[in-house]
């Protein structure tokens, strides 16, 4: 990708989907995600290609890329034949190895992986996160009302952005004046905004966060407070104290993980409502409940498109045989549109139910934090809901540069009450 010469102003023509050979589409390159009718794109592997060899590209190896719900659900349940420890995203796949292997719980496999989730989760339970909620529900009701009141505004910067980095902020203890630079690594890290963005800067913007909760996980560990920093920093797995290398990349984890894909998914929601007219009325009428309506938009928006694992044998997935040490990426943008679970998946439909939606991964490794992204997407529904009468976008929205978190960097929109 780009399938053809970009023109002069740097926009590619537009590819007919129908005739494209599937083997030319380039899925490391983030272009293949702005320049494609993505649906349409994955429908076809779907149809055709379902486990599909994806050849090798400047980014590294060749390696499978599966599409069907079903396939990605059976990978992602296996994680006897299939490790997280050689990285779970492509980028870090074709690497050859995740530099937190082993020391971070999305890259840790086996009965470690069991006992670092277990003492996480205390600290993510519904139960502890009781207060949060109301935290999440109520700062999104203010930005809200100052958004309405300032008329139009960018729904990225000015609203989003702000919501989800202070409840896992509050969660973490990260003082409030270091959270926006915290955002601003993590949007660096995660997905560039556009192609002038440097490997170097995303390399940079990693070490800055984990120099940071370096420096605070040794605070932590002199002067523990109630936050998950603490929980880390003094917990104990067999009696023994986590290393200073898994407190620190599991916060980076937590930062990254808590932050980015949460604020994706309310900013999709609002672009997605905007173009449904019927169902923002839906919601506003109460003839849909925010229940199913917030798996609809976890499903519709999938913030993260894929994830990956290594192969440790030689399994049959469909027709083919992948072979042990073949990076394996599992599409959750195309099984989320798979039409054999999603009755008229390209329907944005509130009252979808049941909705068997893989946006959160699926087994052993299942979102940690999926309560909380689920409370994010209820908070910002409950509030354009009860405050919100109309929604117009003043633009396109832009894009992020990346080929593994779907979502925008800017939103310009006029909110009417
Ligand atoms: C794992 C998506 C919010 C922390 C995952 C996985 C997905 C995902 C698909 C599976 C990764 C894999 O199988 O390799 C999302 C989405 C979110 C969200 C779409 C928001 C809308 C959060 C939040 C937190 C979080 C709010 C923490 C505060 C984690 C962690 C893991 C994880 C620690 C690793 C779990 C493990 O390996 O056992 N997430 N996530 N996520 N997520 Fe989330």
């Amino acid at each position: 990708m780009p399938l053809q010469p970009p023109t002069v102003d740097g926009a590619s023509p537009p590819v007919d989907l129908a005739t494209v050979d599937l083997a030319t589409i380039d899925l490391t390159d983030p272009h293949t995600y702005l320049d494609l009718d993505v649906r349409a794109m994955w429908a076809r592997f779907r149809a055709e290609q379902p486990v599909h060899l994806h050849p090798a590209t400047d980014q590294g190896p060749p390696f499978w890329a599966v599409s069907r719900h079903a396939d990605v659900l059976a990978v992602y349940r296996d994680n006897k034949r299939f490790t997280s420890e050689r990285g779970n995203v492509l980028a870090t796949l074709l690497q050859g190895e995740d530099s937190a292997s082993r020391r971070m719980l999305a890259v840790t496999d086996g009965p470690r992986h069991r006992e670092i989730r277990n003492l996480m989760l205390r600290s993510f339970s519904p139960r502890v996160l009781a207060p949060v909620v109301a935290g999440v529900h109520e700062r999104t009701a203010a930005l809200l009302q100052e958004g309405l009141a300032r008329g139009s505004f960018d729904f990225v910067t000015d609203l989003a952005d702000h919501i989800p980095i202070n409840t896992i902020g509050d969660l973490m203890g990260v003082p409030v004046e270091d959270r926006e630079r915290l955002v601003h690594w993590n949007t660096q890290t995660l997905s560039r905004t556009s192609a002038e963005h440097t490997a170097t800067e995303e390399w940079l913007a990693r070490n800055e966060i984990l120099l940071y909760f370096s420096d605070l996980a040794a605070k932590r560990r002199k002067h523990p407070g109630d936050d998950v920093i603490s929980a880390l920093a003094t917990g104990t797995v067999d009696g023994e104290p986590l290393s200073q290398e898994e407190v620190v990349f599991n916060c980076y984890s937590l930062i990254l993980g808590g932050d980015e894909s949460s604020r994706m998914s309310s900013i999709g929601a609002l672009i997605a409502l905007s173009r449904h007219p019927e169902q923002w009325r839906a919601l506003k009428d109460g003839s849909v409940g925010l229940e199913p309506a917030v798996e609809e938009v976890m499903r519709w928006t999938t913030p993260a498109m894929h994830f990956g694992r290594r192969a440790l044998t030689d399994v049959e997935l469909g027709d083919r045989t992948i072979r042990a040490g073949d990076v394996v990426t599992l599409w959750n943008s195309s099984a989320n549109f798979d039409e054999e679970v999603f009755d008229q998946p390209n329907r944005f439909d509130l009252a979808r139910t049941p909705n068997k939606h893989v946006a959160f991964g699926y087994g052993p490794h299942f979102c940690l934090g999926a309560f909380l992204g689920r409370t994010h997407v209820e908070a910002m529904l409950a509030a354009l809901r009860g405050t919100v009468g109309g929604i117009e976008l003043l633009g396109e929205p832009v894009r992020l540069y990346s080929n593994f978190v779907h979502g925008y960097s800017s939103l310009p929109v006029r909110l009417t009450a």
